[in-house]
């Protein structure tokens, strides 16, 4: 039996500790070795909750050799640097989103990951739920006739004053924290070739970064995108196709607890028909993958994530002309 693939963790981050962590702890290929913090009563309690060692550092996490991956879930503009340092000693990287807070950042980490033959993956995890998939099957099969137009939606309330959202130092701002998800899903059904013909950002009174947005984009055959994005506004997280014959609609889209029971809104010839399918873990699913592509020595395609990310500049630009 091939041993579980160690993995030392960047940062006692909410993501990791909430979701992260526990699927680190349940996959059979996986195993926790460490977890590093700047507080090493932090980083102790951590560590004791998932039987791992604990680390004063992040350097110092680096320096163990007996890890062979790393999970790194700082604040965006934190990313860059630890994934780079990461790479550098020969580690894998599973990166939280966004991967940097600039393209050409993320072009280099790229680079530099296929140029070691290491696995570099951004954490965008609703890719990995197979309710996708079977979306992606139907659009194929016709169900909705010709695509015309895509609509996709992540909005939440207000976070805390201290959230790391909220401070453009730490690379906070709605676009890429929340809006990255309509985005990379648009990039999903659409493909690369999708352009942006629109874009608007809002900062509230009394913010440093963009609280809420929206962006419209287009394919070359004129397949429209339009996505909303913001932490000021009820909660909503879907998408919807749009065909010359019918309608996909998809709630809870982009972070379904593992339970939950995904549905797929056909709506067609005049009928409403609600498609069923089974509870998917999503972030099981990703970890899993993770895993996967480092035991098969096989480099993710890193298409998406680096058209992600040119995109996120490009509304960013678009929105200040
Ligand atoms: N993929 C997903 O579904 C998903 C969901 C939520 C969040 N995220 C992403 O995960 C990342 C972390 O988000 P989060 O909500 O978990 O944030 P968080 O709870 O604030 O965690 C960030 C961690 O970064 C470390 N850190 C290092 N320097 C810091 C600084 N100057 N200020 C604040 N923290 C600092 C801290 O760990 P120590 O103090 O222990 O060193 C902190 O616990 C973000 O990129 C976010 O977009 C992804």
């Amino acid at each position: 039996m091939t041993e579980p693939l160690r993995v030392g963790v960047i940062g006692c981050a909410d993501i990791a500790v909430r979701r992260m962590l526990p699927a680190f702890a349940a996959c059979p290929d996986t195993e926790i070795a460490a977890v590093a913090g700047r507080d090493p009563d932090r980083a102790r309690q951590v560590a004791e909750r998932f039987g791992c060692r604990p680390v004063h550092g992040y350097d110092e996490l680096l320096e163990l050799d007996d890890i062979q991956a790393v999970y790194v879930p700082l604040p965006a503009a934190l990313h860059a640097r630890w994934t780079e340092a990461a790479l550098n000693t020969g580690r894998h990287v599973l990166a939280e989103k966004p991967l940097t807070t600039d393209h050409h950042r993320t072009g280099e980490l790229l680079e530099l990951a296929a140029a070691q033959n290491l696995v570099l993956m951004e954490n965008v995890m609703f890719v990995h739920h197979h309710r996708h998939e079977a979306v992606r099957h139907l659009v194929a099969d016709g169900a909705i006739g010709e695509l015309r137009a895509f609509h996709a939606a992540f909005t939440i309330p207000p976070l805390p004053d201290d959230d790391i959202r909220y401070d453009p130092q730490l690379g906070g701002g709605a676009l890429a924290d929340i809006g990255v998800y309509p985005l990379r899903a648009a990039l999903h059904f659409l493909g690369p070739e999708l352009d942006i013909i629109g874009a608007r950002l809002v900062q509230s009174a009394g913010r440093q970064v963009e609280t809420s947005g929206a962006a419209l984009l287009s394919t070359p055959g004129a397949v429209t995108a339009q996505i909303t994005f913001g932490m000021e506004h009820a909660y909503r997280s879907s998408y919807e196709l749009w065909g010359s014959e019918g309608i996909i609609t998809v709630d809870r889209a982009f972070t379904p607890p593992a339970d939950h029971v995904p549905v797929i809104g056909l709506h067609h010839g005049g009928k409403t028909e609600d498609i069923r399918l089974a509870p998917h873990d999503q972030v099981a699913a990703t970890v899993a993958a993770f895993a996967t592509a480092v035991r098969a020595g096989k480099i993710p395609d890193p298409g998406d994530t680096l058209r992600q990310a040119e995109l996120l500049d490009g509304i960013r630009r678009y929105a200040a002309h």
